[in-house]
């Protein structure tokens, strides 16, 4: 039997806040504000409508990410095999949540470990980039890696998270240069994230001059992780101040916006508040290579796999059909498309 930590026990809160309590943002995503063209004639054919890529030497079959969610307990792990079993049957791409409680627990490894269910997709490992100023090395870093055999590393910057947790690691101090050295020296790309609180211009200038392979915008519009924390909260004058957040952040719309003006080249991923293969579009439309969601992939996966397939089907065949009566054939042309500003 695994030891409970206090990492994991956070984990499993986070998981029932999730699924049972209102950590909608406040704000919304800004996608609703863009519209595509509607092309009544659009000379394709449906069928032959193209949405694969590939990111990071791995062929995806449509670009979609399952974001980073969680791992450290057996109700995360049943969590991570129903997500990875889905992504390997779909093509899609998928996160596994901070391998912290894995790398101070390693009976909780297997929490994570989930190549055997999703041999062929992109696969994401996740740490918090404060860690680094609280210990953690390039070697943790490879250690997150290894244990769940990724494509590539995520470190997720929570500035806002730690400062609304009675437990929060706020020392942020320094951090640019040790993610550099992370960037350096790691063998596999490295993508920084936000956790849904959106990625400033100027943020991603220094990310970009870190040497970062990609920046996944997790803007403001969905989870808040300000309303997870306030039901954590066990005294009312830290719930009052995490409702204070609720309308905090950077939407996602305009957080691409900004990531891609000031740093033209990355590769930039997309989450927060997206709901449907439409707002995967407008993001990539708006310069992304890949719509992220989470909260919507957790109440799936707490249901089972074929409700997990299911709704991966549908957000395919919402971004088939944008693309179709839009009037755009593959990803390449999608990125180029005009989007109307309501
Ligand atoms: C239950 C849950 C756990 C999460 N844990 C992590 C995490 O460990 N690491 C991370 O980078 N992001 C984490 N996130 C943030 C998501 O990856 C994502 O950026 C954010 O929730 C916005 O997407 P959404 O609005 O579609 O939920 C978590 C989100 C949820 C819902």
């Amino acid at each position: 039997m695994a030891e409970v930590t206090p990492t994991s026990s956070r984990k499993s809160e986070h998981i029932r806040i999730n699924l049972y309590e209102d950590v909608q943002s406040g704000l919304t995503s800004g996608l609703e504000r863009f519209q595509f063209v509607h092309q009544a004639l659009p000379e394709l054919d449906l069928d032959a409508i193209d949405l694969t890529l590939s990111i990071f030497n791995k062929r995806l079959r449509a670009p979609i990410l399952i974001s980073s969610m969680t791992g450290g307990t057996p109700e995360a792990a049943k969590i991570n095999q129903v997500l990875a079993a889905a992504a390997q049957t779909t093509g899609v791409a998928m996160g596994l949540g901070s391998q912290r409680a894995g790398i101070e627990s390693p009976d909780l490894a297997n929490t994570f470990k989930v190549r055997s269910y999703a041999p062929d997709i992109l696969l994401f490992a996740n740490l918090g980039a404060v860690q680094l100023n609280y210990g953690y090395t390039v070697d943790h870093c490879q250690r997150a890696v290894d244990m769940i055999e990724a494509d590539a590393l995520i470190l997720h910057l929570n500035p806002l998270q730690e400062a609304l947790q009675p437990e929060g690691n706020t020392r942020f101090s320094g951090l640019l240069k040790k993610i550099e050295n992370v960037c350096t020296r790691l063998p596999v790309p490295v993508v920084v994230k936000e956790v849904g609180w959106g990625i400033s211009a100027q943020c991603a200038k220094q990310l970009a001059s870190a040497g970062v392979a990609a920046i996944d915008v997790a803007g403001a519009g969905g989870t808040s992780w300000s309303q997870v924390e306030k039901y954590r909260a066990q005294d009312e004058r830290l719930a009052r101040v995490a409702e204070a957040f609720r309308n905090w952040g950077i939407p996602t719309a305009e957080s691409i916006r900004q990531v891609r003006q000031a740093a033209p080249d990355l590769l930039i991923f997309a989450s927060g508040g997206l709901h449907d293969g439409i707002d995967i579009a407008k993001c990539i439309a708006l310069g992304a290579q890949l719509g992220g969601m989470a909260g919507t992939f957790l109440k799936s996966a707490s249901k089972d796999l074929e409700e997990t397939i299911n709704k991966i089907q549908e957000i395919k065949i919402e971004l088939q059909a944008c693309m179709f009566a839009a009037g755009i054939s593959d990803l390449a042309k999608l990125k180029q498309a005009k989007l109307v500003d309501l």
